[in-house]
């Protein structure tokens, strides 16, 4: 399927996937929502499709939502762009396959938001984060007021949304957002690698562990915990867990067939 507001590249098992309004850092309006609504499906229905990289094209990961298309919207309209862009995010975050963010430059508003969906975040050293809206008149529309307070902690969370303060790609890091820090010229290549050395790994078990630590956080800690035994018992029912464990103990790779 061809998309008109993002670019979308298969290879060695990645999908990569591009935000390519260039001329406005990216921005996020409904028709990039709606092509990324599409594309998760894509995704999630490609087997052959092991991970996948969010990045931005030119100098900006996205510069937030489209200030521009929103200016003007009704509640009703803001209602509406609000469930939309909601229902991207937790399709990100509960994609079964792994999501890395490449931040190539500024990630800000519901740029930043995206990140925050992921599960890893990766950075050139042009990155910049930041939830500005606030500074509009409005709030973090897209998960932001509650993804980020669990990432960052509340204290940070709050400086970041109140102050509206861009911050660089190492204070992202350091506040333990940001996995990694690297050189611009260099940042695709690596999330590549990182790409490849999680697909390595037994793809039902990373599907399992990923929706029990999602599904793990609004729970109490008894419900959180029997997810996991649930999870645990399940995979033994797959050619993954049996294929992983023979392959320790005959000293060889494995050779997942995700089922
Ligand atoms: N929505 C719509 N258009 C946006 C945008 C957004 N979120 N962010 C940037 N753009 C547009 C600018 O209007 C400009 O368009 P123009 O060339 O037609 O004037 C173009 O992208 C380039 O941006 P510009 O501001 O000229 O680049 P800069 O390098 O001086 O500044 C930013 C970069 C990211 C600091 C600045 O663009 C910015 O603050 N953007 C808004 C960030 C934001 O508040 N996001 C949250 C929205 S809820």
């Amino acid at each position: 399927m061809s998309y008109n507001t993002i670019k979308f590249e298969i290879s060695d098992g990645i999908a990569a996937i591009t935000i390519n309004r260039p001329d406005v850092l990216n921005a996020l309006n409904a028709d990039v929502l709606y092509d990324l609504s599409s594309v998760v499906k894509e995704v999630e229905s490609d087997d052959s499709i092991g991970s996948v990289i969010l990045t931005g094209e030119g100098r900006s990961f996205v510069a937030g939502a489209d200030i521009d298309a929103m200016k003007n919207m009704t509640t009703l309209e803001a209602l509406k762009f609000t469930e939309l862009g909601h229902s991207i995010m937790c399709s990100f975050e509960n994609m079964s396959k792994p999501v890395l963010a490449a931040v190539n430059g500024f990630a800000l508003g519901g740029g930043m938001e995206l990140t925050l969906a992921c599960d890893f975040i990766y950075a050139s050293t042009k990155a910049r984060f930041g939830q500005p809206e606030v500074s509009l008149g409005i709030i973090p529309g897209f998960g932001g007021t509650q993804r980020l307070a669990y990432v960052v902690g509340i204290n940070k969370a709050r400086e970041l949304v109140f102050s509206c303060d861009m911050i660089d790609a190492d204070e992202a890091k350091r506040i333990g957002l940001v996995a990694e820090v690297f050189e611009p010229e260099e940042l695709m290549s690596k999330v590549i690698e990182k790409a490849k050395a999680v697909m390595s790994k037994g793809p039902c078990a990373l599907a399992a562990a990923k929706r029990v630590m999602n599904k793990g956080r609004g729970l109490s800690i008894d419900a959180a915990l029997n997810l996991e035994r649930e999870a645990f018992h399940g995979l033994f029912g797959t050619q993954d867990q049996k294929e992983g464990m023979k392959a320790f103990l005959e000293k060889r790779k494995p050779d997942y067939k995700n089922q």
